[in-house]
């Protein structure tokens, strides 16, 4: 998504060898105009997937979420990273390993918001090990729901979390898809190799 693409180069910082801080316009303030432009995507490219509920983690898969939601007609619920293990019955729970946070937390959603009949849309902010779009897929077959496919802002394709989904068969769409960072720059996957 060239618009996206334009916006990192722009505003996006590299941080050490691996991580991208976009704190301008996704992950501190939000760029509403470029969200909506970003849920609009999702929402085409997932049209035909007859798409029930939205799903992502919070904080920073929420804006995007809201706008391919709003785009396709749908709610979206968003995990919580949960503090303190209270009434566990009424929730699915599961346990996300974080590589960049070396540090393991409990996410959660409520049963009330996930259905057997669901047809799940995962959104989220970045993928870089997979390990937070793997426990979303986890609480959705907890619930019998099924994953209709993956969308993600910005993949950084030299991690793993793309292979991860990908051997397992589902289809994940990043709008803006990272190489590498060479010097301090961003560069991206050239259309030809994707
Ligand atoms: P994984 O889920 O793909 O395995 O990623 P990982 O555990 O490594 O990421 C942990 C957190 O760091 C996630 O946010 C993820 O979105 C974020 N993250 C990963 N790589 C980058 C990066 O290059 N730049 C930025 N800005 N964020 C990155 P989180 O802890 O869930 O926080 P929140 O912002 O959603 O509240
Ligand atoms: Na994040
Ligand atoms: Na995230």
């Amino acid at each position: 998504m060239k618009e996206l693409e334009d916006r990192i180069l722009k505003d996006g910082v590299v941080l050490g060898g691996e991580v991208l801080k976009v704190d301008n316009f996704l992950n501190h303030q939000i760029d509403p105009k470029l969200m909506q432009s970003i849920g609009n995507e999702f929402a085409d490219y997932f049209s035909d997937k007859g798409i029930t509920r939205i799903v992502t983690i919070e904080s920073s898969g929420i804006a995007p979420a809201v706008f391919a939601g709003l785009a396709l007609g749908v709610p979206v619920v968003f995990a919580r990273k949960q503090k303190s293990l209270t009434l566990t019955d009424e929730l699915y729970s599961t346990e996300v390993y974080s590589f960049t946070k070396n540090a393991t937390s409990t996410i959660v959603i409520s049963k009330k918001f996930l259905d057997k009949t669901d047809r799940i849309l995962l959104i989220d902010d970045f993928l870089a090990n997979g390990q937070a779009a793997k426990g979303l897929i986890r609480l959705c077959k907890a619930a019998n729901a099924q994953v209709m496919g993956v969308g993600i802002v910005i993949e950084k394709s030299f991690q793993i979390g793309r292979q991860l989904l990908e051997e397992e068969n589902y289809d994940v769409y990043s709008l803006a898809r990272i190489r590498a960072f060479e010097e301090g720059q961003v560069k991206f996957v050239e259309k030809e190799m994707e």
